[in-house]
């Protein structure tokens, strides 16, 4: 499935999801947990932001300058009523041009929905976007091995990809980040929440 095609079946379900995730604190312990480890609280970006927006809520809580991108129309929309403050993007990962360096790069359970061969190119750019001691937190398949899936969410139909979490590893060490913390936060399902730091 296309980052586009993932796009619109998102515009198709936005009011569900937002539905879904009012109220939510799904993601926070794990951003705060990232937040300890950040030095500087300048910059943050959050990759697949969707539309809730209780990421930029903390974020902006302590005192991030915030950007969004999200490859949903419907999704950015809902974003944009809530927080005009932020920068928001309506863009693929895969092709945005990054306007600045962050202190902060969160991506929860967006990237997961890559095409398979877009995982490391992206891995690659998050990490090429974080400034020196930055961090970056996201969740991704905890399989043994690359592959993708597909799975259904409100009656449409979603692709899912890993590079499994050896083959993440792998790209963060090459793309010069250190690993802090690996959490299979919901086995028995095999969704893992990764937190890595820019080498200064
Ligand atoms: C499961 S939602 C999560 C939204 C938000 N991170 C949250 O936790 O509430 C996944 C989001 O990722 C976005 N997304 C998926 N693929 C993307 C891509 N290639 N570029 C930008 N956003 C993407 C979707 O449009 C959707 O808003």
């Amino acid at each position: 499935m296309t980052p586009h095609e993932t796009g619109r079946n998102y515009d198709a379900i936005a009011a569900w999801w937002l539905d879904r995730m009012n109220g939510s604190d799904y993601g926070l312990s794990a951003l705060q947990h990232a937040l300890t480890f950040a030095d500087r609280h300048r910059t943050a970006l959050d990759v697949g932001c969707g539309g809730e927006g209780r990421f930029f809520r903390v974020l902006l809580e302590n005192g991030f300058q915030c950007t969004g991108v999200d490859v949903s129309e419907k999704m950015l929309e809902s974003a944009r009523s809530r927080f005009p403050q932020v920068a928001l993007h309506l863009a693929d990962i895969c092709t945005w041009i990054p306007p600045e360096k962050y202190d902060l790069i969160t991506a929860w359970d967006s990237t997961f929905h890559l095409p398979l061969e877009s995982q490391e190119p992206v891995l690659q750019k998050l990490c090429a976007i974080l400034n020196k001691g930055g961090v970056l937190l996201f969740t991704g398949g905890g399989v043994e091995s690359p592959g993708e899936i597909r799975g259904e969410m409100a009656g449409r139909e979603f692709s899912y990809s890993s590079l499994g979490v050896s083959g993440f590893l792998d790209c963060l060490e090459r793309f010069g980040c250190s690993m802090l913390y690996l959490n299979y936060d919901q086995w028995p399902e095999r969704h893992v929440t990764f937190i890595a730091r820019k080498n200064p």
